[in-house]
C-alpha cells in the first residue's frame, strides 16, 4: 500500500519553496505600490456563491468540487472573484472603503480538470479585484499591474490579448445572432455546445472540441454588434494602454471562460513554443453586475488572476534569478555530553535574531562539520566539555582554519560585530 497525492495535486517541497517566496514577495511589493489590500476568504463557500443563476461555464458545470454536510452544499473555491465580491457585500465594504476598493488574494483554487502540464486540480492564484468605479483608465491600470508583475519576474515573451464583450445591450444582440447562426449546425456541435447554445452561445466560441470545425470561422463577430457606447469605452481602454506603452493584440475570439464579464476582457499569454497548451498566465475582465448579484449596490468591478504555477514555470524558463533565502548564520557543534549547553547557546543566538542550527545528539566532530557545511552556515560555534567548564565557546568562520575563544556571555555581541562589520 502506498500513499500518494491525489491526481492533479502536488507537494511543494522545501527545495522548491524559495521560488514561491520570491514570487510572493515580488507580488506583495508591487501590489502595495498600487495600494491593494489583501483579503482572505474561505477555501470553501456555499455552493450558490459559485453556481449562480444559469451559469454556462465549464468551471461551474463540470469542474467544481462540491460536497454536502447535512442539508448544506459547499464547494471548494474554483476561483477567487466570487468569494471576494460576496465578502464585499456581506461586510458592506462599499460603504466603508475608499473607492475603487482594491483587493488582492493569493491561495489555492480547486478545479476538477484533466491534469496536464500547467493544469492542476489544486493550483494557486494571485488575483486582484478593483471594485466600485468604472473608467477605461481603471481597466488599463489593472492590466498594467499584471503586466508589471510578469515583467518583474523577467518574463518578456508574452503578449496581452484584449477584447470587449460590450455592454448588456450589445451582448444580448450578439447572443441572438450567435444562436441564429449555430442552430442549423446543431447536429455537428458537441454535447456541451448543445447546452451552451441554450444557456450562452458565446461559450461555443471557446469550445475546444468544436474549435476547428469549418462553420466556426464564419460565426458572427461581436464587433459587428457593439453599440457606440461600448465601442467608445473600448477605444479609450486601448488609448490608455497605448499611453502606458503596454503592447496588446485585439483578439475578437477572446470571450473568456467565465460568465460574469462585461466590456473589457483580457489574457496575457506566453509566446514561447515550449509553454504548451497552457500558455495563459493570467486572465481577467470587467464585471458590471456581480456586486449587485450578492445583494450590494449597482457597482462595477474589474480584476484578473494569475496562475502562480505557470508564472513560476515561465520565470524559470526565462532565466529569472530566484532569490532563495536559505542561509544559516551559525551552526553550533557540541563535543561530548553537552547537548543541554548547546541548546542554551542556540536559543540565546536565535533570540538575538540569528538563523541558527545546533547539534543536539552525540555525533563525531567530522559528522557535525559536514552538517554545518550542508546548512551553509556562515559561522561555526564549537562547544566541548572544557569550554562549558570555562564558560567559553570556540568561534570560527566557515571555510577558515583560525578559531578564537569567546566568552559565552559575549558571543552575541561578537557575532553581531563580525557579521555587520
Ligand atoms: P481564469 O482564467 O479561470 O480566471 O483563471 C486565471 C488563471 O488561473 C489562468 O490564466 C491560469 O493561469 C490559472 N489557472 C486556471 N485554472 C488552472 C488550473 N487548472 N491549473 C493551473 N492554473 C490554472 C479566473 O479565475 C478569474 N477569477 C479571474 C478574474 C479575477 N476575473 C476578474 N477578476
Amino acid at each position: 500500500m502506498s500513499y500518494q497525492t491525489p491526481r492533479g495535486t502536488y507537494d511543494i517541497l522545501p527545495e522548491e519553496i524559495g521560488k514561491w517566496h520570491d514570487v510572493e514577495q515580488t507580488i506583495r511589493k508591487i501590489t502595495k505600490n498600487y495600494r491593494y489590500h489583501e483579503i482572505r476568504t474561505p477555501y470553501f463557500e456555499s455552493t450558490n456563491v459559485f453556481a449562480r443563476k444559469n451559469d454556462s461555464s465549464d468551471m461551474v458545470n463540470k469542474e467544481m468540487y462540491t460536497f454536502s454536510m447535512g442539508h448544506d452544499s459547499y464547494t471548494l473555491r474554483p476561483e477567487g472573484t466570487a468569494g471576494v465580491i460576496r465578502a464585499f457585500d456581506q461586510h458592506k465594504l462599499y460603504g466603508r472603503m475608499e473607492l475603487p476598493a482594491r483587493f488582492y488574494y493569493m491561495g489555492a483554487m480547486f478545479r476538477h480538470e484533466r491534469p496536464q502540464k500547467g493544469r492542476q486540480r489544486q493550483f494557486h492564484q494571485f488575483g486582484v479585484e478593483n471594485i466600485g468605479l468604472k473608467t477605461p483608465e481603471i481597466d488599463a491600470e489593472t492590466i498594467a499591474l499584471g503586466y508589471d508583475i510578469v515583467k518583474a519576474m523577467d518574463i518578456s515573451s508574452v503578449k496581452v490579448l484584449i477584447n470587449t464583450l460590450g455592454d448588456d445591450e450589445s451582448r444580448v444582440a450578439y447572443r441572438e445572432a450567435l444562436r441564429a447562426y449555430f442552430t442549423p449546425y446543431l447536429p455537428e456541435l458537441c454535447a456541451d455546445c448543445h447546452r451552451r447554445l441554450e444557456q450562452n452561445p458565446l461559450r461555443i466560441l471557446d469550445c475546444k472540441e468544436d474549435a476547428d470545425k469549418e462553420f466556426m470561422k464564419n460565426a458572427p463577430k461581436l464587433s459587428d454588434y457593439l453599440n457606440e457606447e461600448s465601442k467608445e469605452y473600448f477605444s479609450r481602454v486601448l488609448a490608455a494602454l497605448d499611453a502606458l506603452h503596454i503592447p496588446y493584440e485585439i483578439n475578437e475570439q477572446l470571450v473568456r471562460g467565465l460568465d460574469y464579464y462585461t466590456h473589457t476582457v483580457f489574457e496575457v499569454v506566453s509566446t514561447r513554443s515550449d509553454s504548451g497548451a497552457q500558455g495563459t498566465i493570467f486572465g481577467g475582465g470587467r464585471y458590471d453586475h456581480f456586486v449587485e448579484y450578492f445583494g450590494g449596490p449597482e457597482m462595477s468591478g474589474i480584476g484578473f488572476a494569475i496562475g502562480l504555477e505557470r508564472l513560476i514555470d515561465l520565470a524559470e524558463k526565462e532565466g529569472h534569478d530566484f532569490k532563495e533565502d536559505d542561509h544559516t548564520d551559525v551552526y553550533v557543534i557540541g563535543l561530548g555530553d553537552v547537548a543541554g549547553n548547546v541548546l542554551s547557546v542556540v536559543q540565546t543566538l536565535r533570540h538575538a535574531g540569528f538563523v541558527v542550527e545546533g547539534n543536539l545528539v552525540q555525533r563525531s566532530m567530522k559528522a557535525q562539520f559536514k552538517s554545518a557545511d550542508r546548512c551553509n552556515a556562515s559561522y561555526i560555534v564549537i562547544l566541548g566539555e572544557d569550554e562549558v567548564k570555562q564558560g567559553t565557546v570556540n568561534l570560527k568562520k566557515s571555510g577558515e582554519k583560525e578559531q578564537s575563544s569567546v566568552a559565552v556571555d559575549e558571543l552575541v555581541s561578537v557575532l553581531q560585530e563580525r557579521m555587520n562589520g
